[in-house]
């Protein structure tokens, strides 16, 4: 398994001490090379799970295991560098820094690694091909297009070697077009590199790319849809349990 997540819990509690179960217990697995979606309605608890298993958020109970390491017997500096080395994150809005180029935006996390210049460019390179970014690589985020950036994203998300992307609705900001574009292009690299998946969306289409669907209502998994035959039969099995599960 890439991640086992083990009854998670979290509550918020408000200034006037109102409290509000946003995970009730959560438990489930992502297999390698496995790619999940989360959906569920607005308030479902889909974003605190994401951010928890991430360690973007203190989670209140429970234990998230990825690739083995239970992440919560880190230090703070020990799961920082877990994390650069093992996760990549990919973010609605893109997060590209605006006065680097498309190839520095990829470089980025080789940088941070003091990775040598010859080896970086390769890499770039090589991922870039993949992502079909070639033609962009001198442009600055502004000049591409939604699809493009978040194609971006996805390289840099992914460009050391990652074992699994978390991502929350990162098709949430594309057109239908560019979003079956991110997602193919996502899958190639899930094909290629095995890198897993688990992400937050809202779209049936997104989430047919997957291969599991998860769906969460207050802070529970109320029910699961595998993928088996083809994408399109997925997305109306998808559709089906939608229309039970998301009000
Ligand atoms: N920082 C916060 N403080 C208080 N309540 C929160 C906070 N973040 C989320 N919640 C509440 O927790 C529940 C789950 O929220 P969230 O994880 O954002 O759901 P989703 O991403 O599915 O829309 C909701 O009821 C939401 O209002
Ligand atoms: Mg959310």
């Amino acid at each position: 398994m890439i991640l086992e997540a083990k009854e998670l819990r979290k509550t918020y509690k408000s200034s006037k001490n109102v409290e509000t179960i946003a995970l009730d217990g959560i438990t489930f697995d992502v297999k390698k090379g496995e790619m999940v979606a989360i959906m569920g309605s607005s308030g479902s608890g889909k974003t605190t799970l994401i951010n928890s298993i991430a360690g973007l958020l203190k989670f209140d109970s429970g234990r998230v295991d990825i690739d083995g390491n239970n992440i919560l017997e880190m230090s703070k500096d020990q799961f920082a560098t877990f994390r650069r080395k093992n996760v990549g994150i990919v973010f609605q809005n893109y997060n590209l820094l605006d006065c680097l180029t498309v190839a520095e935006n990829i470089k980025v996390p080789l940088i941070l690694e003091k990775e040598a210049e010859d080896e970086m460019d390769m890499k770039v390179k090589n991922i870039a091909q993949i992502m079909g970014l070639e033609s962009v690589m001198d442009k600055y985020p502004y000049e591409i297009s939604g699809g493009q950036q978040q194609r971006v994203g996805i390289c840099r998300a992914i460009i050391n070697n990652a074992k699994l992307i978390f991502a929350d609705e990162p098709t949430g900001n594309l057109d239908s077009k560019s979003t079956k574009n991110v997602m193919e292009y996502f899958s190639k690299v899930n094909n290629e590199f095995g890198t897993s998946l688990l992400m937050v969306t809202h779209d049936p289409v997104t989430a047919s790319y997957c291969h599991r669907v998860i769906y969460l209502q207050d802070g529970k998994i109320v029910a699961e849809v595998k993928r088996d035959g083809d994408r399109t039969a997925f997305y109306e099995s998808i559709i089906e349990t939608q229309k039970e599960y998301i009000k």
